[in-house]
């Protein structure tokens, strides 16, 4: 693979900034967003007048853990506008969540905050390896979800030529890969997946395509993942991470000169690592819930968001800014299967390492008699072979499942195309276990 290590004197200031220096802005850029969100959303001035504090009460970044957590019921209690800090007229952009469990989460962004996401946006890209003058294939859907737009205005600003695809039609997808010729393709690593099969279907070698960078996030991945894909596609592999609630893609994005975990843009987007249980934040280093403080966000300043997302903060590598470990996963997809917890991303990488299984799977809950019961859908690969070949293959991930994981696992085998696939965000766990009750 290319190197594609960004020259240091294309970095913002800031990425390479002194600690102190880092510092010094983020406190200055925290007390303005604890004020402006004071004054001007009602749910911020009764939540810290409840909490009993006031934005006159930070004098110093330690003085955060003293301010009220928010959380998604918030902002579906202030739905749709609520929790804007500007007149609506000045808003000029809506996104919004789903909204399959309930109402949408709704979130404003004024002209400033889309330029500012923009920014952490090409931010990004240029930490993955894209240049401006690249191609990038935007396959991240468009509209309400914040992929595809986010993604859109930051190549904009780096100042490449942006095929905005969106999701879907995995056919074209592959044809406008090789037709248009990016250097960097951007889509949930679930979906990347699709396009590698249809790749393979139209007789096209992955390895010989345009590709150089793929920029995978909006929901978990594994390093066992990366390095199939790398492999697949002859590209760097890095992770981007974001949420709505927060502005969107480009919360932080990996360095492609390290893979070691997304560097978080820390000049806009302030992180905590709290014990969910108890709400208290640990040291860095410590594993427990990502918490984000908008730092300069107007629209919808957003204070101590609790992320549910499991991560710890470690010290900056290729910037001076910290980075998040790779999300394992939220505290909403874990499993507790006979008192063992268990995130999807565990079996994703147990699957990685077995000969004859395609890496697309989707995790069954069921029941066995009274006990919660297991089952991985997985599928065969094209070449996988005799009946046989397969249930050596089913049974070699049963056993990794059982030695490392810690639990019992049926794995069932379909043919190609057998699993669930999604356009977008890929629906890892199904519950059926209410069907047996
Ligand atoms: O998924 C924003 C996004 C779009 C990020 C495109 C990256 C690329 P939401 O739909 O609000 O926003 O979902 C946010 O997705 O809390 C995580 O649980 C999960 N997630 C996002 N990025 C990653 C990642 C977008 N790199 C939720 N790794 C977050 C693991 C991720 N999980």
């Amino acid at each position: 693979m290319l190197d594609l290590t960004p020259e240091k004197s294309s970095l913002d200031a800031i990425e390479i900034a002194s600690r102190d220096e880092i510092t010094a802005l983020q406190t200055e850029r925290m007390a303005w967003s604890l004020r402006h969100a004071y004054d001007n959303v009602p749910h911020y001035k009764k939540s810290f007048d409840e909490a009993g504090v006031h934005p006159d009460d930070f004098k110093q970044l330690s003085d955060l853990s003293k301010f009220p957590f928010t959380v998604k019921s918030d902002l579906r209690d202030n739905y749709p506008f609520g929790m804007f800090a500007t007149p609506r007229e000045q808003v000029s952009r809506i996104h919004a969540s789903s909204g399959t469990t309930g109402k949408p989460t709704v979130v404003g962004y004024t002209a400033n905050d889309v330029d500012m996401w923009a920014t952490v946006m090409a931010r990004s890209m240029r930490a993955s390896g894209t240049r401006p003058g690249d191609i990038v294939h935007v396959a991240y859907g468009y509209g309400l979800f914040t992929g595809g737009l986010g993604a859109h205005y930051g190549a904009e600003k780096l100042g490449c030529t942006v095929v905005p695809v969106s999701g879907g039609m995995t056919a074209r997808q592959v044809t406008l890969i090789n037709d248009f010729k990016p250097s960097t393709i951007m889509v949930t690593p679930s979906y990347l997946l699709s396009i590698l099969d249809e790749c393979r279907e139209q007789g096209i070698d992955p390895r010989e395509t345009s590709l150089q960078v793929g920029i995978f996030g909006a929901e978990p991945w594994t390093n066992a993942m990366r390095e199939e894909v790398e492999q697949a596609f002859d590209m760097h592999a890095v992770d981007i991470y974001g949420l709505s609630e927060i502005i969107g893609p480009g919360v932080a994005n990996e360095c492609v000169e390290t893979k070691d975990g997304p560097t978080i843009w820390e000049d806009h987007f302030y992180p905590e690592i709290i014990n969910p249980d108890t709400g208290e934040p640990v040291a860095d280093g410590e594993l427990g819930e990502l918490v984000f403080t908008s730092l300069t966000k107007e629209a919808c300043p957003i204070i101590r968001y609790r992320t549910r997302d499991l991560s710890r903060l470690l010290p900056g590598t290729a910037r001076s800014m910290r980075r998040m470990e790779k999300i394992t996963g939220r505290s909403d997809d874990m499993i507790i299967l006979r008192g063992v917890n268990v995130f999807p991303t565990q079996i994703e990488e147990q699957l990685m390492k077995v000969e004859g299984l395609a890496p697309h799977f989707q995790i069954e809950l069921t029941k066995s008699g009274r006990m919660d019961a297991m089952i991985v859908h997985v599928e065969s690969t094209k070449d996988a072979g005799s009946k046989e070949a397969q249930d050596a293959s089913a049974k070699d991930l049963s056993d990794r499942i059982k030695d490392v994981v810690g639990i019992t696992a049926k794995i069932e085998v379909a043919p190609e195309g057998g699993v669930a696939r999604s356009q977008g965000k890929a629906v890892r766990v199904v519950d059926n276990r209410s069907k047996f009750s």
